[in-house]
C-alpha cells in the first residue's frame, strides 16, 4: 500500500515538476511576451493603464522565474512540505483563473505555456484540475517524495536555479528570446505563413443584420434580409463563428499607408532583394538609445538600393515625436500593435527580409553598427540567414545549468554514501570491539546475559482509536484464549481505549495478559470535562498506561511538561508507564535522533527517583516507522536502544539500565519481530496495526520462542 502511495506521489510530483519547469522556462525566455499577456489580463479586469509597464515587466520576470524554480524544487524534492503547500496554493489560484476564462472567455489563450503551446480555455481548465489533484496528493504525503539531494546542499541547487532563470530572462530581454516560438522566426517566409493549405477547412461564420422599422428592431440573416422592402432601415451587423476552420500561423500581417489608405502588404512582401523593417508598436515609449545606428542603416540601405520602412501602431503624433528625437527620415507605415509585438520582442526592433523571408532580427541593443555594414549585404554574414542553432542553444542550456546541477547531485549522493559507509564501518568496529571485550570474558558475558534475562521481555499492543466495545471485547477474548492454549514466553500487555478497559479486564486472565490505557489526564481529579484520571484507569483493573506517544505529542500538543505531570500521576496511582520516545524523518535525516530522544526522556522521565524508575518501560518509536510499513532495520533499532540504555545508565547507573525494559515500536509485525527481538538491547515491541488481529499479535509474541 505504501509502495503504491509512494509511486502515486512521485508520479504526481514528476508531472507537476515537468509542467512547471516547462511553462516557467518558456515564459522566462520571453519576458516581454509574458508582460503583454499580463497586460491582457489587466485589460480584462478593467485595470488597463493602472499598472505601470515596468511593474508588469517585473511581475512577468518574477512570476515566470518563480514557476520555474518551483518546478525544480518539486523535481529535486527540496523543502518538501513547504513547497507542496505553495504548489497547492498556486494551483488553486490558477484553477480559479482558468475557470473564469472558461466561463467568461475574456482572453482567448491563457498564456500558460507562452507561445510554445496554445491551449483553449477549456483545455487549460482541465489541465489545471489534473495538476491540482496531483498537488493535493503530494501535499497529503509530502515525505513520500524521493529526495535527490541532501538537506545540507539544497540551498546550492536553489540559489543556482534562481540565478540561472533570472539570467536567462534578462538575457532574453536584452537581446531577443533565446528560443523563438512565434510564427515570425528566422527563416519564415511571411507570405507562405499566411497561405491556406489546399483543402483546408474554412471558418464558417453566421452574419446577422439588425434593421428597424417604425421603432421596431428585428434581426435577419442573409436569406431573410428584406432587400426589396426599403421601409426597413439597416442598423448594424453581428458576426459569430459557427465552425472554426484552419487558421494559418500568420493571419494578421497587414501593412497600410495611412496617408493614402493603400495596403502595402503584398508590395513589401514580394519585393526583390533586401528590406529592413524597423518595428515599433509604440514609438512614444520606444528605446531611442541606438537611433544613430538605425539612421546609419537607413543611409546604408539607400546607398545600396535596399528598402527601409518603419512599421508602427502609433498615431501621427507618435511618429512625429520619434522623428524629432531621432531625426528619422525613413517612411512609417501602420500595422496592428499586437502583430508588431509578435513579430519582434523589442521596441524598437529591426527585421531584415529577403524576398519576404525573415533572414535576421535584432533587438534595439544589438542593431548592427555602421562599421559592420562595410559592404553590400550579400557579402556580409548578416545579409545571410544564420544557420539554425537551436541545438547549440539547447546544448548551452545543458552545459550551463543541467550539467552543473547533475554534477552537484552526483557529488552530494557520493558524499552521503561515503558518510554512510564510514558510519557503518565505525559501528561495525565498535560492535566487534564490544563483542570481543564482552564475549571473550565469559564471566562478564554470562553476567550480562543473565542481566538481560532478568529484564522483562514484553510485547504490548496499542489499539489506538480502533475497535468498538463489542469488537474490542471479542479481540481481547481471542488473544486471551490463544495465550491460554499456548503460553507466551514474555509479558503480554494490551492497551485499549478507555471505554474498553473495564469490560476487557473482565475477559483477561491477569496472569497471562496485562491491561493498559493509551493515555491518562495530567490532572488528579475535578472539573476537567472529558478527561480520564490515572486513578480511574487504575480502578478499571488496568495496570499500565502508554504516555508520550508521538501521536499525542503531535496531534494533542502534549509537551514534555504535560507528560511529566502525567507520568507522575500514573506512578502515584500504581500504574506502570510505557513511555514512548522517537524522532521524525527530518530529524533522522539531519542525524539528530539521539539528541531528540535524549531531550524527550530528560524532559519527562529523567527526574524520577530510582524507585519510581522501576515502573517505567521505555518504547522507542521512530515517527517515520509508525503505521508506514517502514520498519527501522534491526541494526538501526539496536543502535538506538543501546544508546538509550547508555543514557539511562548515565542517569540511574549501569545496573538500573540493565534492568530497564526498552521496546521497539513502528511497523513491527510477525515477519520482522524475530529479527528485531534477536538484538541484545531490544526487549520486545510496542505493536500498533498488527495488534488488532489476534493471529498477527500472537505470531509476534511467539517470536520470543525462536
Ligand atoms: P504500528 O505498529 O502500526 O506502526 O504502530 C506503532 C505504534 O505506534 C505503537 O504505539
Amino acid at each position: 500500500m505504501s509502495k503504491l502511495k509512494s509511486l502515486l506521489v512521485n508520479i504526481c510530483r514528476l508531472l507537476l515538476a515537468l509542467t512547471f519547469i516547462f511553462s516557467g522556462f518558456v515564459k522566462s525566455i520571453d519576458p516581454l511576451g509574458t508582460q503583454y499577456k499580463i497586460g491582457d489580463y489587466l485589460e480584462a479586469l478593467g485595470l488597463a493603464g493602472v499598472v505601470p509597464e515596468w511593474v508588469q515587466l517585473g511581475t512577468s520576470i518574477a512570476l515566470s522565474g518563480l514557476e520555474f524554480t518551483l518546478g525544480v524544487l518539486i523535481l529535486l524534492a527540496i523543502q518538501r512540505r513547504l513547497v507542496s503547500k505553495i504548489t497547492v496554493g498556486l494551483m488553486v489560484f490558477m484553477t480559479i483563473v482558468s475557470l473564469w476564462l472558461t466561463i467568461g472567455n475574456p482572453i482567448q489563450d491563457c498564456g500558460c505555456f507562452g507561445d510554445a503551446i496554445h491551449l483553449s480555455n477549456t483545455e487549460t481548465f482541465v489541465k489545471n484540475v489534473v495538476l491540482l489533484f496531483g498537488a493535493i496528493v503530494v501535499m497529503r504525503y509530502p515525505l513520500y517524495q524521493t529526495r535527490f539531494i541532501s538537506q545540507n546542499n539544497q540551498w546550492i541547487a536553489l540559489h543556482f536555479t534562481i540565478i540561472f532563470i533570472f539570467a536567462v530572462s534578462l538575457l532574453s530581454l536584452y537581446h531577443l528570446p533565446v528560443f523563438d516560438f512565434r510564427p515570425y522566426y528566422i527563416g519564415q517566409n511571411i507570405k507562405k505563413g499566411m497561405e491556406m493549405p489546399k483543402g483546408a477547412k474554412q471558418t464558417k461564420y453566421k452574419t446577422t443584420f439588425i434593421c428597424t422599422k417604425n421603432g421596431v428592431q428585428k434581426e435577419f440573416d442573409e436569406s431573410t434580409y428584406p432587400y426589396n422592402d426599403s421601409t426597413w432601415v439597416f442598423v448594424d451587423t453581428k458576426q459569430e463563428v459557427l465552425e472554426q476552420g484552419y487558421e494559418p500561423p500568420i493571419h494578421d500581417f497587414s501593412i497600410t499607408d495611412d496617408a493614402t489608405g493603400e495596403d502595402l502588404t503584398e508590395q513589401i512582401l514580394t519585393k526583390e532583394g533586401y528590406t529592413f523593417l524597423l518595428i515599433s508598436p509604440h514609438l512614444e515609449v520606444a528605446q531611442d538609445r541606438n537611433f544613430g545606428n538605425i539612421d546609419g542603416i537607413y543611409e546604408y540601405a539607400k546607398e545600396n538600393g535596399y528598402s527601409f520602412y518603419g512599421l508602427t501602431a502609433s498615431t501621427e503624433q507618435g511618429i512625429k515625436h520619434w522623428r524629432n528625437v531621432t531625426g528619422a527620415e525613413y517612411p512609417f507605415y501602420t500595422m496592428d500593435g499586437t502583430t508588431l509585438k509578435t513579430v519582434i520582442r523589442s521596441n524598437p526592433g529591426l527585421v531584415l527580409l529577403y524576398k519576404g523571408t525573415i533572414i535576421n532580427k535584432w533587438s534595439h541593443n544589438d542593431i548592427p553598427t555602421i562599421e559592420e555594414l562595410n559592404a553590400p549585404l550579400p557579402m556580409l554574414t548578416i545579409g545571410r540567414e544564420p544557420e539554425n542553432n537551436t541545438w547549440t542553444k539547447i546544448l548551452a542550456m545543458i552545459l550551463c545549468y543541467i550539467l552543473p546541477l547533475v554534477v552537484l547531485i552526483i557529488a552530494d549522493r557520493f558524499l552521503a554514501w561515503s558518510k554512510w559507509v564510514k558510519k557503518r564501518e565505525m559501528w561495525l568496529k565498535e560492535k566487534e570491539e564490544w563483542l570481543i571485550k564482552h564475549e571473550q570474558s565469559t564471566k562478564l558475558y554470562q553476567l550480562l546475559k543473565r542481566k538481560r534475562q532478568m529484564r522483562k521481555k514484553i510485547v504490548a499492543g496499542n489499539w489506538k482509536m480502533n475497535e468498538t466495545l463489542q469488537e474490542g471485547v471479542a479481540l481481547a477474548t481471542e488473544i486471551n484464549d490463544a495465550l491460554k492454549a499456548d503460553k507466551p514466553n514474555c509479558d503480554v500487555v494490551i492497551c485499549t481505549p478507555f471505554i474498553h478497559l473495564a469490560s476487557v479486564a473482565n475477559v483477561l486472565d491477569k496472569d497471562l495478559v496485562g491491561l493498559g490505557a493509551e493515555n491518562c489526564a495530567d490532572k488528579e481529579k475535578g472539573a476537567y470535562t472529558g478527561e480520564v484520571s490515572a486513578a480511574m484507569v487504575k480502578s478499571t483493573g488496568a495496570e499500565y498506561v502508554i504516555l508520550g506517544h508521538s501521536e499525542r505529542r503531535q496531534y494533542y500538543a502534549e509537551t514534555a511538561e504535560i507528560l511529566k505531570e502525567k507520568v507522575q500521576l500514573a506512578l502515584a496511582n500504581g500504574l506502570k508507564v510505557i513511555f514512548c520516545c522517537g524522532e521524525s524523518l527530518e530529524e533522522r535525516e539531519a542525524n539528530k535522533q539521539n539528541e531528540v530522544v535524549k531531550a524527550e526522556l530528560e524532559g519527562s522521565v529523567f527526574h524520577l527517583s530510582a524507585e519510581e524508575w522501576k515502573n517505567i518501560i521505555l518504547a522507542y518509536e521512530p515517527i517515520w516507522a509508525i503505521g508506514t510499513g517502514k520498519t527501522a532495520t534491526s541494526d538501526q533499532a539496536e543502535e538506538m536502544l543501546a544508546y538509550i540504555r547508555s543514557i539511562v545508565a548515565d542517569k540511574f547507573g549501569k545496573e538500573v539500565a540493565e534492568e530497564t525494559s526498552i521496546l521497539y515500536g513502528g511497523s513491527c509485525n510477525a515477519k520482522n519481530a524475530s529479527e528485531l527481538f534477536s538484538k541484545p538491547n531490544i526487549d520486545g515491541g510496542l505493536i500498533g496495526g498488527a495488534s488488532l488481529k489476534a493471529a498477527d499479535f500472537k505470531a509476534i509474541i511467539d517470536a520470543w520462542k525462536k
